[in-house]
């Protein structure tokens, strides 16, 4: 349905995420710790189907993915291999006044936007967090806890390959946490220190990667649309040769049009044969492919090129949260605040609302609520009037709430359904309510 907002303030979104549980301040009680956040009730079953939409689709739906879960912690050398020990960094400058440190691209002007101050010159700060196993803490100790997940995957080519005898072109997929010491962060979740990724290696014949680029593009965007994102709010974006990382041919991000302008929702690189490459000759271990449809016998082993979709589940989640947000003038003038979450997405799925706390109505609306709670995730309130009970689910996102009344006891056995978006009630059966329930969110 139509949106009567057209853009919202971030304001608005940290506050419901608060006052409603998706998301806290971390370790709010002793003044929060900068850039980090913790997932609320609401939240977490948020993040959870946004998880399982991504492993349906992409590896569990497909011939060709599988998935893995890597460790967070890897050994040194894998960083060395990446690039990243080297090259994982930004330019930071500080200022010699404040000693405010700032992204060197991030600033425009040649003072410190704090006080004015002047800055010292770019250095390199590499964003990797430092960790040490054991108890000393000395060179040989240090590792890092991983800022991409794809790592993981890479080191394990050979593992999956054998383990489950797929042929090219197939994929591996993972979800974790990865971790960056991020100069700039800020916009809430948009760029935090920690993070948790979906991604996934397509290993392509060379020569086929830039199909599977747009494939891999193609189907990203259309994941977004079919979980309700608005596709005016979506836009591609591909990088210029100065942006590329280290590793890729080609990247091309995925952009949401957020209350501050344009911002990157995911990236999909062609990263060519950078990794297996690095980690074949730093490891010792030949990391190609033996292809039996190449009939040139010089040709038949290669490494393969790699093309990687990587989303962040917490960006994902932001843009669902500003996608969906809406405020809408009612009967009465009255506005309401509504989340249009598509089901898939929605945290509760249906809400079951006994008209009052009245002691004959309970019974049945427990034993309704426990029919529904058997298969969507449901919600249960008493509190307060119907009217306020819709607003709290209207703002949470819930998309159907069913109401139990006398007219259920003494009349029809049947129940009210009313609709988040249009508002709309239908009386049903309770025999028919979960086949209806099941019709109207098609999850
Ligand atoms: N393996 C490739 C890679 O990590 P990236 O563009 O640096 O590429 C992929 O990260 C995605 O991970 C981003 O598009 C974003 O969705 C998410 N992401 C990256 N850094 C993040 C951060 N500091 N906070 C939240 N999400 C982040």
């Amino acid at each position: 349905m139509a949106r009567t907002l057209d853009s919202v303030e971030m304001n608005k979104i940290v506050s419901l995420c608060k006052r409603r549980g998706f998301i806290f301040q971390s370790s709010e009680i002793y003044g929060g710790l900068a850039s980090t956040y913790d997932y609320g009730p609401l939240g977490i079953e948020m993040k959870r189907n946004i998880r399982d939409s991504w492993w349906r689709r992409f590896i569990q739906d497909r011939d060709d993915m599988v998935g893995i879960e890597s460790a967070i912690l890897m050994h040194p050398q894998v960083w060395v291999a990446s690039g990243h020990a080297g090259t994982f960094s930004d330019p930071l400058v500080e200022c010699k006044s404040c000693h405010h440190r700032f992204r060197a691209d991030h600033v425009s002007s040649k003072a410190c936007p704090d006080c004015g101050g002047e800055f010292t010159e770019a250095r390199n700060f590499n964003l990797m967090l430092k960790t040490f196993l054991g108890p000393v803490e000395d060179t040989a100790s240090q590792t890092y806890l991983r800022p991409e997940t794809a790592q993981g995957i890479f080191v394990n080519f050979q593992n999956v390959l054998t383990s489950t005898r797929k042929r090219l072109p197939f994929g591996i997929g993972q979800i974790g946490k990865s971790f960056r010491n991020e100069i700039t962060t800020g916009n809430f979740t948009f760029r935090t220190r920690e993070f948790e990724q979906m991604e996934i290696e397509f290993f392509v014949r060379p020569g086929t990667d830039e199909k599977w680029h747009q494939k891999w593009i193609d189907e990203f965007m259309q994941w977004f649309v079919d979980l309700g994102v608005r596709p005016n709010r979506l836009r591609l974006r591909p990088h210029s040769s100065e942006e590329l990382s280290h590793y890729s041919k080609g990247t091309s991000d995925i952009e949401y049009s957020f209350a501050w302008g344009w911002g990157e929702l995911m990236g999909i690189a062609n990263r060519t044969d950078f990794d297996l490459k690095a980690h074949s000759e730093n490891s010792g271990v030949r990391l190609d492919y033996f292809d039996d449809e190449i009939e040139d016998p010089e040709q038949k082993h290669y490494i393969p090129y790699v093309i990687e979709p990587a989303l962040g589940v917490d960006r994902a989640l932001l843009v669902f949260l500003f996608d969906a947000y809406d405020e809408e003038e009612i009967a009465g003038g009255d506005t309401r605040v509504v989340l249009h979450f598509h089901p898939s997405v929605a945290p509760i799925k249906v809400a079951v609302l006994p008209l009052s706390r009245n002691e004959r109505l309970v019974p049945k609306a427990r034993e309704v609520y426990d029919l529904v709670r058997s298969r969507f995730v449901t919600q249960y309130d008493d509190s307060q009037s119907i009217g306020r009970r819709y607003r709290r689910q209207d703002e949470i996102g819930t998309p159907l709430a069913v109401t139990v009344d006398f007219q259920t006891l003494d009349e029809d056995n049947a129940v009210t359904i009313r609709d988040r978006d249009t508002m709309e009630q239908i009386r049903v059966p309770i025999a028919e309510l979960l086949d209806t329930l099941q019709e109207r969110l098609k999850i």
